[in-house]
């Protein structure tokens, strides 16, 4: 029987890899149990539009639209094995097992799944990432959306793809996202039980017409989680419901941009989307800062280098680490400049890429 081992090349992390053949359904375990296995790859991705607040946290229904580039490198591979001799829900981040609150948002994902399936076994979920996870690099988006895919397979579940996303979605907001490759729209929708919630691919990956720069900078970790910084702005921000009526103006200038290879309007969207993100962060109750003080260096530098006539923009999740766009020609002279930096510890070099898979 095969071990859920990581499979991919690792663009950032310095651990030695392993390599595995497919993994395939096996319907029996080593015990003549009955077990179903699969596993799955996705990527992480990069909000130009974010996706900040919810309108229904049971359902975990976004409160706006958003939009994101699904990214070529940075990935997670999750593996899923129900398995009848289980007597509970097993989870291991990194070969490590998760902590309590990972295990618990994984195992009310499986109890949603299990109940929509009717499979009533335990499941033994591995995950592997080639990035640091819980550094605001949208590790909740690749783990959810590997988890969805390969939960799925396992249990040959016949879901639509929108079926998926509703279902990804239920593990994390912006895990639908990561299903598709190149510039993906998340759509809020309207309806109380989130049956029009959709994710939509505005532009395959080959058509994205910039480059993204992951910049990890020096910083004490991540502030809070996304699930609770959302919920500390609804309850404690006064602009919440400001940010929110004028993200979801963003949505529309975005999606039109893209679609126009219009990169200087992306990129002025994405910053305005991102500033009025972390403002309303910084105006909660308490105040809640993401950044970094080198954060706000690479910001400056950003600013500086656009005064001199480079077109390079930048975002940054919930975390400290920005991301910059820039026209795949300026990357060179982006990186450069960036690299010297104080503060900043490595740059990883981004493209829009492929949604998630099975293996
Ligand atoms: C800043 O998807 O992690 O990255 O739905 O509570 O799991 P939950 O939140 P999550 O939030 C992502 C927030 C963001 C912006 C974005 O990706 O759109």
């Amino acid at each position: 029987m095969q071990d859920c081992k990581k499979s991919f090349s690792v663009p950032f992390t310095h651990k030695p890899l392993m390599t595995l053949n497919k993994t395939d359904i096996l319907p029996m375990n080593l015990f003549g149990a009955l077990m179903l296995r699969a596993k799955a790859v996705a990527p992480s991705n990069i909000a130009i539009v974010k996706y900040w607040g919810k309108r229904d946290e049971v359902l975990n229904l976004p409160a706006t639209s958003s939009i994101s580039i699904t990214l070529s490198k940075l990935k997670t591979e999750v593996c899923v094995s129900f398995d009848e001799n289980l007597g509970q829900d097993e989870v291991f981040v990194e070969d490590e097992r998760a902590n309590e609150k990972t295990y618990g948002r994984v195992v009310a994902f499986l109890d949603l799944v299990r109940a929509k399936t009717k499979v009533n076994m335990f499941a033994r979920v591995e995950s592997f990432s080639n990035f640091p996870v819980g550094s605001g690099l949208a590790s909740s988006a690749s783990f959810f959306a590997g988890l969805t895919l390969a939960t799925a397979n396992a249990l040959s579940a016949e879901f639509t793809f929108q079926e998926l996303a509703r279902i990804a979605r239920l593990g994390s907001g912006s895990a639908p996202r990561s299903l598709l490759g190149g510039a993906v729209e998340a759509v809020a929708g309207t309806s109380k039980d989130g049956s029009d919630f959709e994710v939509l691919q505005i532009l395959p990956e080959e058509r994205v017409p910039f480059a993204l720069l992951v910049v990890m900078v020096e910083s004490k970790g991540k502030a809070m989680s996304s699930r609770d910084g959302m919920n500390l702005c609804k309850n404690t921000s006064p602009y919440f419901h400001r940010w929110l009526e004028y993200n979801q103006e963003l949505v529309d200038i975005a999606r039109r941009a893209l679609l126009d290879g219009d990169i200087k309007t992306v990129g002025e969207v994405a910053e305005a989307s991102c500033f009025a993100m972390h403002g309303c962060c910084m105006s909660a109750k308490p105040p809640l800062f993401y950044w970094a003080p080198n954060t706000l260096s690479v910001i400056e530098q950003v600013f500086e280098m656009r005064k001199e006539g480079v077109l390079v923009y930048v975002t940054i999740d919930a975390g400290p680490h920005p991301v910059l766009l820039a026209p795949f020609d300026l990357v060179p002279i982006v990186r450069e400049r960036v690299s010297k930096q104080k503060g900043v510890l490595h740059i990883i070099e981004e493209r829009a890429g492929q949604g998630a898979k099975v293996l």
